[in-house]
């Protein structure tokens, strides 16, 4: 049988889809990039906005008429609207098969097996959390390892305690297998993956310790994590980002506001104060630390001064990048009780004031960049330009090369930063 997995949503949903992938080549089936000639198809959904759900659905509604065409079809929803959205999919999208919530994946060749009609299999399992199964890899050179599931956090606009449940740790020894086998297959930069990534903890393993013994697996070059959370910073922490040259000079660091009352009805654990003496220190050392952040704006309650001071933390804060979003009330959550307090025209205003300046402070972040030799992991051609190499370096800036050599995917090459237009870097190879 041949499957084809589209997939909405975090970094975690992409680990998902390449947990599932390992699932169905593991039973003989084969991927396939051609949603015509697959019997499986697979929609790994996204709750996190309104908005998230509603393309997703969009997305499904399209493959209804596949079915009429090859009527052994199955179509499944899978991820965290199948979770929250539930039986009401069904109603909804009536030519749907499975809905399948994100501890149940290891089910799907019996579920396949097992119940030709449409069935939902949705509740948490709280041991559930994929001991011994590997995802396929992302890319030949680079690839996520989820090391935790779930989250107790509760922030009070957030769906995700809600669709993926209780925080869930893996077995050290289970990521680090899994991450040799990774490395063995030549991969060399590794994206550790949690909902507060360094909150990780597991017998005697901290997160510090963890990331010291992954960087001393072989052939593993570059670590990286995704999201960590403020509250999560420790001494012991800060001290190993900084001595240890694999760990990469970047953090994607949520701030969510700038206001420390809004940040407690985000029930968000820390203060703006706190947050930038995060920021502080990772830069103390190197100020080309790349921080990158979440912000919402127009949050319930939050007044014209509280979003004038996440301006200025974003000012003092000179985040080189940030994903901006507007806030979208999730039934179930703590917020959704409370009355908007604004319109959706004000909501966008702030965002579009807040893009503004952001958009200004990732050029001058970048300009920092100019002239100097930065190494590179190359990752594939450009799609603009075939003759031109795009790749990485090490606090996750993209840049852009005309290789005056042979390069593949996975290389790791110097290049001189000679030109910056916009917020495009390029550069050319100096070394190796
Ligand atoms: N509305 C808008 N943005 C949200 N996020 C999470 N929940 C919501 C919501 N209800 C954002 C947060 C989080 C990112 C993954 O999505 O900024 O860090
Ligand atoms: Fe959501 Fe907060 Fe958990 Fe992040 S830490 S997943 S924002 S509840």
């Amino acid at each position: 049988m041949k499957y084809h997995i589209a997939t909405f949503g975090c970094q975690m949903n992409e680990y998902d889809s390449g947990l599932l992938s390992s699932l169905l080549e593991g039973v003989g089936c084969q991927a396939t990039s051609n949603t015509e000639e697959a019997d499986l198809l697979f929609f790994n959904t996204c709750s996190i906005r309104e908005k998230a759900e509603e393309t997703a659905i969009a997305r499904v509604s399209q493959y209804q008429c596949f079915k009429r065409k090859n009527p052994k079809l199955k179509i499944f929803i899978v991820g965290c609207m199948a979770k929250n959205k539930g039986k009401d999919l069904f109603k909804k999208l009536p030519y749907v098969d499975y809905i399948i919530g994100p501890d149940h994946y290891k089910e799907i060749p019996e579920i396949i097996l097992k119940h030709k009609h449409r069935h939902l299999f949705i509740d948490f399992d709280e041991t559930e959390n994929y001991q011994g199964y590997y995802a396929k890899l992302q890319t030949p050179y680079s690839t996520s390892v989820s090391i935790q599931r779930g989250c107790n956090k509760r922030c009070s606009y957030c769906i995700v305690p809600y669709v993926r449940g209780k925080e869930k740790y893996r077995d050290a020894i289970d990521v680090l297998a899994e991450i040799q086998r990774a490395a063995d297959q030549g991969v060399s930069e590794i994206m550790l993956l949690g909902q507060t990534v360094n909150a990780y903890h597991n017998e005697n393993i901290s997160f510090a310790t963890l990331l010291d013994k992954i960087s001393q697996i072989n052939g593993i070059e570059r670590i990286r994590f995704t999201s960590p959370h403020p509250r999560h910073y420790n001494d012991e922490l800060l001290d190993v980002l900084i001595s240890n040259p694999k760990i990469c000079n970047h953090a994607h660091l949520p701030l969510q506001s700038g206001s420390d009352a809004i940040l407690k009805k985000m029930r968000r654990q820390y203060n703006v104060e706190q947050f930038l003496s995060i920021v502080e220190r990772l830069r103390k050392n190197n100020p080309l630390y790349a921080i990158t952040t979440d912000i919402i704006s127009g949050f319930v309650g939050e007044t014209d001064d509280d979003f004038e001071q996440t301006l200025n933390v974003v000012r003092e804060a000179e985040f080189d990048n940030a994903f901006m979003f507007i806030y979208s009330p999730r039934a179930g959550t703590e917020s959704f009780q409370e009355k908007e307090t604004l319109s959706e025209k004000e909501k966008w205003g702030r965002h579009e004031r807040l893009v503004v300046i952001q958009n200004e402070i990732i050029s001058k972040r970048n300009k920092l960049m100019f002239n100097r030799d930065e190494k590179i992991l190359v990752e594939r051609p450009s799609t603009k330009d075939p003759e031109e190499w795009v790749g990485k370096t090490d606090n996750f800036k993209k840049v852009i090369f005309k290789p005056n050599q042979i390069v593949h995917p996975g290389d790791y090459v110097v290049c001189h930063i000679n030109d910056i237009r916009g917020w495009t870097l390029r550069g050319e190879i100096v070394g190796e």
